[in-house]
């Protein structure tokens, strides 16, 4: 009797997302030898179905050797779109090795009713766009701070999944430490507890971060969107 199954293949993952997690979920169970790749960012990430390698490949030559070496028959570019190098490390790694790459980059989020963005395209307009005496919560990445640092006349709130390796240089800040919540209402409820005036936040897309989002409208806060290129 012939199986209606896919042929299994040997899959490589480029993950680091909720949506990378999903994919490796669903075609383990397709019967598919799935392998994710976390780069190593957080020090206890979630594990997602299938085998897990963590780390750097040493550039697109890395990662093409890598992928031949292991004999991959795909690679899916699931990371977050912020994450540029390794996208295009992927495509470079695609067209050396001939392994075939798919990517699955998430739609940004659109402004909805009620919604105050302020868009911008650089951290520095970010830091520049907010005003004297605001309460901003940062919900960035450790490696997006450092353009606000500069802005003594503000206070800020910054979220973190891990506790920051060196002290941050802000004059005055509070830090959250933590995965950002999926409720809005936890999410409205912190920006409360902390009176935040101001959120700034990157246009990431996806079901991960938009609990902030939808708080941000539900309390009324205009939102500083750093968007992509
Ligand atoms: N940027 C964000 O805001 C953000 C948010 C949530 C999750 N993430 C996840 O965190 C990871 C790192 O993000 P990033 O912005 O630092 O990336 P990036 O700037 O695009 O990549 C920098 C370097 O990190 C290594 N790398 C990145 N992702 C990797 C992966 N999945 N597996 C193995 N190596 C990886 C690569 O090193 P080599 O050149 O040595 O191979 C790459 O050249 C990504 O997997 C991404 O999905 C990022």
């Amino acid at each position: 009797m012939q199986s209606d199954r896919p042929a299994q293949q040997k899959i490589l993952i480029l993950g680091g997302t909720v949506e990378a997690r999903e994919l490796a979920e669903t075609l383990v169970r397709e019967g598919h030898d799935v392998t994710t790749s976390l780069a190593g960012r957080t020090i206890d990430p979630v594990q997602p179905e299938g085998s897990v390698r963590i780390g750097g490949f040493g550039g697109a030559e890395g990662l093409a050797t890598y992928l031949r070496e292991e004999g991959f028959d795909r690679l899916i570019d699931a990371t977050h779109p912020f994450a540029r190098r390794i996208s295009e490390n992927a495509i470079k790694a695609s067209a050396l090795s001939g392994i075939p790459l798919e990517q699955r980059l998430r739609p940004r989020w659109q402004k909805q009713p009620g919604d105050r963005w302020k868009a911008v395209a650089t951290l520095d307009a970010a830091a520049e766009a907010l005003p004297p005496g605001a309460t901003v919560f940062l919900a960035l990445g450790r490696q997006y701070l450092d353009a606000f640092s500069a802005r003594h006349d503000c206070r800020f709130v910054i979220r973190m999944v891990d506790p920051p390796e060196t002290p941050l240089a802000f004059s005055d800040h509070v830090l959250v430490l933590g995965k950002p919540a999926s409720d809005p209402d936890r999410e409205a409820d912190l920006f409360s507890a902390h009176g935040i005036t101001h959120l700034v936040c990157r246009n990431s897309g996806g079901p991960g971060g938009y609990a902030k989002i939808i708080a941000a409208r539900r309390l009324a806060l205009p939102v500083i969107m750093l968007e992509r290129e």
